[in-house]
């Protein structure tokens, strides 16, 4: 007969053990949401070009790169979808100047006939700054865009952002139908916005920002089960869906719903960023699926590179291997302590100055 004292004590270990990672992971988390949108430290990073192991998920810093490495994707069977990556665009020109941007490479895509098109972010196009110069900038890249036949995925940010943005969604559909968005499973209103926008080239995700209780789903249980109800009924009833994950369980998941539903191949892709999984990109797009990787470049890659270390803070033993090593993730876990600590200690200031 089992030990029932030593089982549950086992228990209660186990229990401990998941909790306290349960905490590191949110400290962690917090640090590096913390880090992204530290503006000091992105405009540094900008000047030094690509840093600690950023170059593995970041395809290049100029458009020749950035073509370079599509056509090696390419030469697999894989789509790809060109982030000019840009942060904290407060002023027209800043805007001005991502358009420009993004116009060449959508210019330099047909140029060299490479199999790619545009994913891009409404701040980096004057979201804060004016609606309708956003949508000025918008329409402009659409329309280019449209004279390639090319597809322009209008990413989605935070949710003060989101509903602005479906908005430009639904302004620019009157003209092109070159256009589509994403759905982010993590927020309440995700299944009526899909519904709304079925008829759209949807990509459908988790969510990468730090939202609150108040709109948004907290527990992986939860967003996953979203995602799951989402997907099923997108591939079901939508135009065309992108299923943007690594996560296997997810991956089986599609791949025997599709099976069991008839769902042609052609209905679907799966989508993964640049250096993340590659075996695992290589091995569906082997398989058959249509698979198409997300693939930012430029050198505003700070912001990016640290909610990518939020989302997952393994991947800081996976991309920084070869800059961090034991000593330097002590400091880091040093620094996060300190870091929360910090925020605590002024969340309990203005807590008692309320009193
Ligand atoms: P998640 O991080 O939840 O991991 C689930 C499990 O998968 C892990 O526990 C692990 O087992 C496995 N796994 C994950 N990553 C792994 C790795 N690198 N190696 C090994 N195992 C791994 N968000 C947003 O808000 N707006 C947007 O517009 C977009 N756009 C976008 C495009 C594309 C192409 C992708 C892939 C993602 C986005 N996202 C996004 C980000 C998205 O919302 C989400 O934050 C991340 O994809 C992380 O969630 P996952 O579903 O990938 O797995």
């Amino acid at each position: 007969m089992p030990n029932i004292t030593t089982s549950m004590k086992e228990h209660d270990i186990i229990k401990l053990k998941h909790h306290k990672e349960y905490v590191i992971m949110a400290v962690l988390k917090d640090f590096f949401i913390g880090l992204s949108e530290n503006q000091m430290l992105n405009t540094a990073a900008k000047k030094y070009g690509l840093k600690l192991g950023a170059q593995r998920v970041v395809a290049g810093t100029n458009i020749s790169e950035t073509i370079e490495s599509i056509k090696k994707l390419n030469a697999h069977g894989i789509s790809c979808t060109v982030d000019n990556l840009g942060e904290f665009v407060y002023n027209r020109e800043e805007a001005l100047e991502a358009k420009e941007q993004i116009l060449q490479v959508i210019e330099a895509i047909h140029n060299h006939q490479v199999d790619a098109h545009i994913s891009l972010k409404p701040s980096q196009l004057g979201l804060d700054i004016d609606y309708d110069f956003c949508l000025n900038n918008l329409k402009e890249i659409v329309m280019k865009a449209k004279s390639y036949d090319m597809f322009i995925n209008i990413d989605m940010e935070d949710y003060k952002r989101l509903q602005p943005s479906f908005d430009i969604l639904t302004e620019l559909s009157k003209e092109f139908d070159n256009v589509g968005t994403v759905i982010q499973a993590y927020f309440f209103r995700a299944e009526e916005d899909m519904k709304k926008f079925k008829d759209f080239r949807l990509r459908i995700v988790k969510g990468a920002y730090k939202e609150p209780p108040e709109v948004a789903y907290q527990s992986k249980e939860d967003i996953d089960k979203n995602f799951i109800k989402l997907i099923e009924w997108h591939l079901l009833h939508g135009k065309f869906t992108s299923i943007a994950t690594h996560d296997h369980n997810i991956i089986n998941h599609v791949k025997r719903f599709v099976q069991e539903n008839n769902i042609p191949n052609d209905k679907f892709e799966f989508q993964m960023l640049y250096g993340f999984r590659t075996d695992m990109q290589l091995q569906l797009a082997r398989e058959g699926y249509n698979f198409c990787t997300y693939v930012p470049f430029g050198n505003d890659w700070f912001g990016y590179f640290m909610r990518r270390l939020a989302e997952r803070p393994q991947n800081m033993n996976l991309v920084v291997k070869q800059v961090f090593n034991k000593r330097t993730n002590t400091m880091i876990g040093l620094a996060a302590g300190a870091f929360m600590l910090g925020r605590w200690t002024k969340k309990g200031k203005k807590k008692r100055k309320r009193k």
